[in-house]
């Protein structure tokens, strides 16, 4: 019976291994003119996320039998177990599309609402972001941390914008109060490298709503395991798949939630979902 930081530290090998396979399918699949369906509204699959989540599926199913897989394209599986695989077999699919090198393979395991093991990879860059619970995270390899910006007035920030429903949205309103506010906002079209690139202090802040639990599971993990927050903007703890995410360097955590709070009573109360 091997101790639970061993366990943790296999479950890490594993998800970055798989994350680097699918990223080698992401990579062969970006040189080919892309075959792009719709799911509904912009929200775009192509044969590679396709062929991405196979192999995820399938080598997370031959090391881990008995444990759960909620994959965003649903070809994962329910086990009676309490360890459930969040995947995205590839964030950016908008971007991947258009042949902007922004997009990812997201992987992560949760022990019912705890957040074991992260690993988010990005082919065409070679960045590979892990995470373990209690280990901190790394950046090809190197431990990093979140920025130490500590006002929003200097701060780079960073947002996203849903690929279904997007008239419901109210992140227009945000995005111009807080580009008003901070050095700036991007929008990447990635989340969970967005999330990643707070962890490594690229970005002080970031927020979206209605995030998928597969977009947002290993982001979190590297954010907080670099020593950043997360929370939503009532500064309750982030629930996967909940309404809305603010994830920070922690410095500008509540100078962030302040403004959000003052942008919602003004009229743009964030939707339930
Ligand atoms: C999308 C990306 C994007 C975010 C969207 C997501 P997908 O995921 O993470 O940055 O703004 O809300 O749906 O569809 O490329 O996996
Ligand atoms: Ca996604
Ligand atoms: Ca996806």
């Amino acid at each position: 019976m091997l101790a639970a930081g061993s366990m943790t530290r296999n479950y890490l090998e594993a998800a970055t291994e798989i994350a680097q396979e699918a990223g080698k399918i992401l990579r062969e699949e970006f040189d080919r003119p892309a075959h792009i369906t719709y799911k509904g509204d912009v929200d775009l699959v192509t044969q590679a996320d396709k062929r991405s989540e196979q192999a995820i599926v399938e080598r997370l199913t031959k090391y881990f039998p008995d444990h759960s897989v909620a994959a965003e394209e649903g070809t994962g599986h329910e086990r009676a177990s309490e360890f459930r695989w969040h995947v995205d077999p590839l964030d950016g699919t908008t971007n991947f599309a258009h042949g902007y090198p922004c997009f990812c393979v997201s992987i992560a395991l949760a022990q019912q609402d705890t957040l074991l093991a992260a690993a988010v990879f990005n082919p065409f860059y070679n960045e590979l972001f892990t995470a373990a619970r209690g280990e901190g995270t790394t950046f090809n390899g190197k431990k990093i941390s979140v920025s130490k910006n500590a006002t929003l007035s200097s701060s780079l920030l960073c947002t996203g914008f849903p690929v279904r429903n997007r008239k419901l949205s109210p992140n227009l309103q945000y995005y111009g109060d807080f580009t008003q506010h901070s050095h700036g906002v991007r929008r990447d079209g990635s989340a969970a490298l967005d999330l990643a690139s707070v962890a490594a202090g690229r970005f002080d802040g970031f927020w979206e709503f209605g995030l998928a639990k597969w977009d947002t599971a290993a982001g979190v993990l590297l954010v907080e395991e670099a020593g950043g927050k997360v929370s939503d903007f009532a500064g309750n703890p982030y629930q996967l798949g909940g309404p809305v995410i603010l994830a920070t360097n922690g410095l500008i955590h509540e100078e962030m939630r302040a403004m959000a709070l003052e942008i919602s009573r003004r009229g743009s109360a964030p939707p339930s979902h």
